[in-house]
């Protein structure tokens, strides 16, 4: 068996809705500074061409999470594995995903994250799973809805491998 990326996703077709997003984030937080949280290691890909759209004042923070369990039945548990190290009170914080799948991450995280009495807290996501959520959880900026595909590049993995790859593609496996 080999596996063959498929693209779903082009290069412009990404490239056109993250300015998209990063226009609407501009307008929505004009005249207020904002802290991006990226969440490693899949969003380090779409934080980096985010920020480089947004034309009002922004910092960068990175945390990761980690989860046990199994991902599709019960609910997992996740952790912060490594966490941000400056002080959110106060700020105005958007939570940066690539993906929402099950949405446990994102929920835990923006309860996690209102905890520390941030000014506002939003969650971004440039992909959404909307039919695999097993937890309600409000995504304020959102790419493209896709469907119950796994999906590989632009920061995404399958094993570590395939984060480099420019365009969002799915992964099919083939007899080799
Ligand atoms: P959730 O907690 O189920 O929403 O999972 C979110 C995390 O699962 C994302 O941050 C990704 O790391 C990973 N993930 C979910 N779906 C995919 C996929 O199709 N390809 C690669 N990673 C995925
Ligand atoms: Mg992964």
């Amino acid at each position: 068996m080999i596996e063959v990326p498929e693209i779903l996703i082009d290069e412009a077709a990404i490239a056109g809705k993250v300015r998209e997003l990063a226009g609407r984030i501009s307008r929505d937080y004009a005249g207020k500074e904002l802290v991006l949280a990226c969440i490693l290691k899949g969003a380090a890909v779409f934080t980096a061409d985010l920020m480089r759209g947004i034309t009002i004042p922004v910092s960068v923070e990175f945390l990761q999470a980690a989860s046990y369990g199994a991902s599709t039945t019960s609910s997992r548990d996740i952790i912060i594995k490594k966490d941000i190290d400056s002080d959110i009170a106060g700020k105005h914080v958007l939570l940066v995903d690539t993906i929402i799948d099950t949405g446990e991450t994102m929920a835990y995280l923006l309860k996690k994250f209102a905890d520390r009495r941030p000014a506002s807290l939003r969650a971004a996501a440039l992909l959404d799973k909307r039919c695999r959520r097993s937890v309600y959880v409000p995504i304020a900026y959102i790419g493209f809805e896709i469907p119950d595909k796994f999906v590989v590049g632009y920061g995404m993995d399958y094993g570590e491998r395939y984060r480099n790859l420019p365009a969002i593609a799915e992964l099919k496996t083939v007899l080799g």
